[in-house]
């Protein structure tokens, strides 16, 4: 297994591979940072140390992965990784690259795109549809037939009601109470949640 990523993610990730007795050979990023736990060897990114290996795209910001998905998505596949501790239905459907963190629930009939987090405790129930590139962040609570569009994040603690869409690329601020649909690119916060602004993170 290799990470792309050395930093914050990378360390949870690292965490969860030893967790799962799963091998990590090394690490790479645009920007090595001095040191990764246990020294593990970090390199600049290539073709030849990708080529035909287990990736995981371990960075915590969803346009940052997606632009390392679409530069090196013809030379390596690209893992689907759950904590053990994570209850998972079993008609849960996942794309590539998305990465299921501890105490996680997700319930019946749930699907999941490619290159998602669906973060430490976070709950999504049944029937959600997840779009690619998403994070939901730790603690977050989907209630049932929502949609996240690709891209989107939905903040720490946020809880969203029963059959909301949340738009692409919008931001639920952490904390949140989300009682109706989110337009794209739109960042909200409150109790009930209200728009503050368009944009990104
Ligand atoms: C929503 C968020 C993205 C807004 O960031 P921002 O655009 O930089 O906003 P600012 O910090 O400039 O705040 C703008 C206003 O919104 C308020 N605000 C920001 N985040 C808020 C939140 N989560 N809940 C309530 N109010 C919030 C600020 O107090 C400020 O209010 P004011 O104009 O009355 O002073 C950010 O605050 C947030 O909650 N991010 C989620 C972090 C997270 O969950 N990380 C998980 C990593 S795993």
């Amino acid at each position: 297994m290799i990470l792309y990523g050395a930093r914050g993610q990378a360390k949870v990730m690292y965490d969860l591979i030893l967790s799962n007795n799963q091998l990590l050979e090394y690490l790479v990023d645009d920007n090595p940072p001095a040191d990764f736990p246990h020294h593990l060897p970090i390199y600049l990114p290539s073709r030849e140390l990708l080529l035909d290996k287990k990736v995981i795209i371990a960075i915590g910001d969803n346009r940052i992965r997606e632009m390392i998905y679409d530069k090196t998505k013809e030379w390596c596949s690209f893992e689907i990784m759950q904590h053990y501790s994570a209850y998972v239905s079993r008609f849960t459907e996942f794309g590539d690259g998305s990465v299921i963190m501890p105490k996680v629930c997700i319930n019946a009939e749930v699907s999941i795109g490619m290159h998602c987090i669906i973060n430490t405790a976070s709950v999504i129930e049944h029937e959600c549809v997840i779009g690619d590139f998403v994070h939901i962040s730790p603690s977050a609570s989907l209630a049932g037939n929502i949609t996240v569009k690709k891209g989107a994040h939905i903040g720490l603690g946020a809880n969203v009601i029963q059959g909301i869409t949340i738009g692409e690329n919008a931001v639920i601020g952490a904390g949140a109470v989300v009682l109706s649909d989110v337009p794209d690119h739109a960042v909200v916060v409150g109790n009930p949640g209200r728009i503050i602004r368009f944009g990104t993170l």
